[in-house]
């Protein structure tokens, strides 16, 4: 192993340069405008598979697009077989005068990569693929089998993985999945991530008069859309902070001993959550510590909303319409689809029938949690303990990776979410960024796991 680890220190500028021509790639699967670059992105990670040695790699079509998949698996019968899963889409760069150097034109300041998709995730998948590269070079063979899975509608819900993994579930066979796409606690605090939070996501329509009214002439005699909407989204909690909409809790799982111990073990002072947020006074329900609320209990929150006038200075009508897009993050054993259903159940009885509400289900992805004490686990806590000189904290998070649940019920494989990111990035946000020192460590770590879990 030391001589890939050495290998690893002395190809890191060529590692560098090639994340670079990777990020200078806009693969943004919510613009369809961008589909095309979607696409080139996948043709770019087949050849750099091929280069890195992989005695297999293509595009695979989905209903949607496409999927990465290659493979090495010579180890032998008797190793096992890790997947590793990641994506290579992007989110859209929007507010763009808000960066300060182009998203697609990667650069580095104070030791950060600065691109979209810099930490979120093609900077940490890439990783993967200059891990194998270099075992490969340095030592002739990885000491485990190995498939790659990389997504390109992860960013949009993952709307085409599911099927895709149920339909070639025999080439996808593994023991077990490796994912870097998530991120340590703090600067020099390595997490693994044991749990996701699931998802359902929905938007809410509401129509009013047939076009915007004069607020002098018809004010006081029509129920305003925008009004009633604020209403609608008023009840949806409690004022304890829970989820208002019945039955929401019925299948929560309440958090284990050993949830609440890992939890307690994270150190996470408020003062750290003040800095990330830019907010005072955290909120939220009782009982429960930030780490708890934000990986372990389910959540209710409006993305946007709008409606109405809200250009420069005022103009008084009363709008037409009025709408909102709302999430809910689910925890085990939630289901995203019963959730949609218990969110349409509710809202009409809390919308006057003067307007029509309209409610839609946008996308929806279950919850996961696997177990910490995993030989897969000891070997990801030996690995980032190996590199950076410290074990790492166990924690569930709140981000969502759908397919991660997927995996568990179709291929019976547990998820190792071992990120490199940091809670600053600014994932999904103007300035993305990833510590370059992280994508150089991150290829490190991964040469340690495969090591650590064939030993
Ligand atoms: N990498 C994130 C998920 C994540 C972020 C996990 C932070 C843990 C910590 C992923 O790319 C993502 O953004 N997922 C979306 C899923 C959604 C589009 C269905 C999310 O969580 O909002
Ligand atoms: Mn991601
Ligand atoms: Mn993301």
């Amino acid at each position: 192993m030391q001589k890939a680890l050495e290998m690893a220190r002395e190809k890191r500028s060529e590692h560098l340069n090639k994340l670079f021509e990777f990020l200078r790639i806009p693969s943004i699967s919510t613009e369809t405008e961008r589909h095309p670059d979607v696409r080139r992105a996948a043709e770019w990670l087949v050849d750099q598979m091929t280069a890195a040695g992989l005695q297999e790699a293509r595009v695979m079509e989905t209903e949607g697009l496409p999927i990465v998949y290659g493979e090495w698996l010579e180890a032998g019968p008797d190793a096992p077989t890790v997947l590793v899963y990641g994506h290579y889409d992007v989110q859209p760069v929007d507010p763009l005068n808000l960066w300060q150097s182009q998203p697609f034109e990667p650069e580095i300041r104070g030791g950060d990569i600065y691109a979209r998709g810099a930490v979120d995730d093609k900077g940490q998948m890439f990783a993967h693929i200059k891990a194998v590269e270099t075992i490969l070079a340095s030592e002739g063979r990885v000491p485990v089998n190995l498939k790659f899975l990389f997504e390109g509608e992860e960013e949009l819900g993952s709307p085409s993985i599911d099927a895709f993994v149920e339909e070639h579930a025999g080439l996808l066979a593994a023991d077990s999945v490796l994912v870097s796409d998530t991120a340590f606690l703090a600067e020099g605090k390595p997490m693994l991530v044991y749990g996701l939070r699931g998802l359902t996501y929905m938007e809410i329509l509401v129509d009013g008069p047939h076009h915007d009214l004069h607020s002098g002439a018809y004010g006081g005699t029509v129920y305003n859309p925008a009004q009633v909407l604020a209403e609608i989204i008023a009840k949806l909690h409690n004022d304890d902070a829970t989820v208002a909409i019945p039955g929401f809790y019925d299948r929560v799982r309440e958090l284990s001993e050993t949830d609440r111990e890992a939890a307690a073990q994270v150190d996470y002072p408020v003062t750290q959550w003040q800095q990330e947020t830019g907010m005072d006074k955290p909120w939220g329900e009782a009982g429960y510590s930030l780490i708890e609320r934000r990986g372990g209990r389910p959540t209710c929150e409006v993305n946007g909303i709008w409606g109405g006038y809200s250009g420069e200075g005022g103009k008084t009508i009363i709008p037409a319409h009025a709408g909102a897009k709302i999430s809910m993050r689910l925890v085990p054993d939630q289901d995203p689809d019963e959730i949609a259903q218990l969110f349409a159940d509710f809202i009409p009885t809390i919308a006057p029938e003067h307007v029509r509400v309209t409610v839609n289900k946008l996308s929806g992805g279950w919850p996961s949690i696997t177990p910490i004490d995993s030989p897969e686990m000891k070997a990801a806590a030996a690995a980032l303990q190996a590199v950076w000189g410290v074990p790492p904290v166990f924690s569930r998070e709140g981000g969502s990776i759908p397919v991660i649940s997927t995996f568990q019920k179709v291929l019976g494989a547990s998820a190792v979410l071992m990120g490199f990111g940091l809670p600053g990035s600014k994932m999904h946000a103007p300035n993305e960024h990833f510590k370059e020192d992280h994508y150089y460590k991150a290829i490190e770590a991964i040469i340690h796991y495969y090591h650590n879990l064939a030993g």
